[in-house]
């Protein structure tokens, strides 16, 4: 199989599509219904704007990222796995030693749909999240950005669409239908997973959901990187590379937003989020806030702390650890035990259970470990300007929702307190309505090449090196 992409064909793929006569009439059927979900539900307003887009020629980490204006609807989606090989083991669970699956053995089908339904649901979930924000982009460059996320998740969605279509008969084609049905927040049919069902109603919420979000996306698809069933490995290795530009819109968004905001507090010589926020930018509080819901909404996609999925997912090989091939242990984990937290007497206390039922909880911690990095970035930035705030990820057990942690009342610092402190000081650990509101309140868009909105700064360098006041979009 070659690893260069056939744009000729209805279907760009590398995957040698035109091969299998049955597959491609099927994936050809779902294309229509592709494209009429991306026109009622993807971005609003995008119809005839040309936008400077990255499109995969060939996922070489060299001959992917090819630059050009593409009009909006017609972005080549297509099937890109990374290429094979044919004599790989698989490398961890009962399974260990043994040749990787070209196929799905038939007792891990029913896992190996729900592992890949739920990865595909993410994916057009969060263009729908994201739907309305290029009407309030905040200039050129992030709109471009926006569209450019939003174009790979649609990708990500085809990815996963192809192997259901193709390893999983008529049922796959049915979830492939399904999959184009639910709506993301939408009561009678949402999306699977609950952060995928929360709204995305302003910029900050965005970047807040491409640099939390997005990460959980890296963990996921890197512990689906190394399963034994080879096509899913393929296909999520090179869904990874788009994942790390997703990331970076976030991390460098909420960057320049802080910049901004710094620089504002020196100018005014204060930190009074009342002044801040007559000024027009938003108060490093207020980010810490909306830092402390995308974190921890984000931790609970991970799911239970103890979990006999999980360690099932993990002994057929289903699903790996974050960096499975790079840990030194006998990648089978049976007798050993994890420390997993749970709340006894108004206390939080460790416990621990088997290491096999702990996998979502040391995919968290992996999570969390990579999450706080790029915090300690943003606070750099707030250090090189000589003002003593610090953002912080909040305790694990904050405001969670799912696991032996859920609904407990603990503070962002992690003590137990009670619903009457909770309810006291959630204004404090929380967005607010009236948080929302005055976000919401600055955005507006702004088209002008080189402008930005008032409340972010630019960015230190364009895209594919060009400049800052490059046209990004053109507007049909
Ligand atoms: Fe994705
Ligand atoms: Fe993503």
């Amino acid at each position: 199989m070659s690893s260069s992409i056939n744009y000729s064909e209805k279907i760009p793929n590398n995957v040698n599509l035109s091969e299998d006569r049955t597959l491609q009439r099927a994936l050809e059927q779902w294309q229509p219904n592709y494209l009429q979900w991306w026109q009622d539900v993807g971005p609003e307003g995008s119809q005839n704007f040309d936008v400077y887009l990255r499109t995969a020629v060939s996922v070489d980490p060299q001959g992917w990222a090819q630059f050009d204006y593409v009009k909006m609807p017609d972005y080549r989606w297509g099937i890109f796995l990374n290429p094979g090989d044919a004599e790989r083991k698989i490398h961890f669970g009962d399974h260990l030693g043994e040749k990787a699956w070209q196929d799905v053995p038939g007792e891990y089908r029913a896992n190996l749909r729900r592992i890949i339904v739920t990865q595909g649901d993410t994916e057009p979930a969060s263009v729908e999240q994201q739907r309305h924000l290029g009407l309030t982009a905040p200039s050129q460059y992030d709109l471009r950005n926006l569209f450019q996320v939003n174009v790979e998740e649609g990708r990500h969605l085809w990815a996963m669409v192809y192997l259901l279509h193709k390893y999983f008969g008529r049922d796959g084609r049915e979830e492939g239908e399904a999959l184009l049905e639910r709506r993301s927040g939408q009561a009678d049919n949402p999306r699977i997973l609950e952060a995928f069902n929360e709204p995305t109603p302003d910029w900050l919420s965005f970047f807040m959901f491409t640099y939390f979000t997005d990460r959980d996306g890296k963990f996921q698809l890197s512990a689906l990187a190394e399963s034994a069933f080879d096509p899913l490995a393929r296909t999520t290795k090179f869904m990874l590379t788009e994942e790390a530009h997703h990331m970076f819109v976030g991390e460098s968004g909420i960057s320049r937003i802080i910049q901004r905001t710094c620089q504002v507090m020196n100018e005014l010589k204060t930190d009074d989020p009342k002044k801040l926020r007559e000024a027009g930018v938003i108060d490093l509080p207020t980010m810490q806030r909306y830092l402390n819901f995308h974190f921890s909404v984000t931790i609970d996609l991970f799911g239970a702390d103890e979990s006999s999925n999980a360690a099932l997912f993990y002994s057929s090989g289903l699903k790996g650890r974050f960096d499975e091939g790079k840990r030194n242990d006998d990648h089978q984990l049976k007798g050993q035990t994890y420390r997993v937290l749970q709340a006894r007497d108004g206390q939080l206390v460790e416990r621990d259970v088997p290491m096999l039922n702990a996998l979502n909880e040391v995919l968290r911690d992996d999570y969390i470990k990579d999450s706080v990095g790029g915090v300690e970035r943003w606070n750099k930035v707030i250090e090189k300007a000589g003002i003593p705030f610090r953002l912080k990820v909040p305790h694990k057990a904050f405001h969670r929702n799912i696991g032996g942690l859920a609904g407990l009342k603990v503070s962002p610092e992690g003590r137990v307190v009670s619903e009457a402190e909770w309810n006291a000081k959630v204004g404090e650990w929380l967005p607010t309505d009236e948080d929302r509101a005055f976000v919401g309140s600055l955005m507006g868009r702004v088209v002008e090449p080189g402008k930005f909105a008032n409340w972010i700064s630019p960015p230190a360098m364009g895209i594919n090196r060009q400049p800052v006041n490059f046209e990004y979009v053109r507007f049909g």
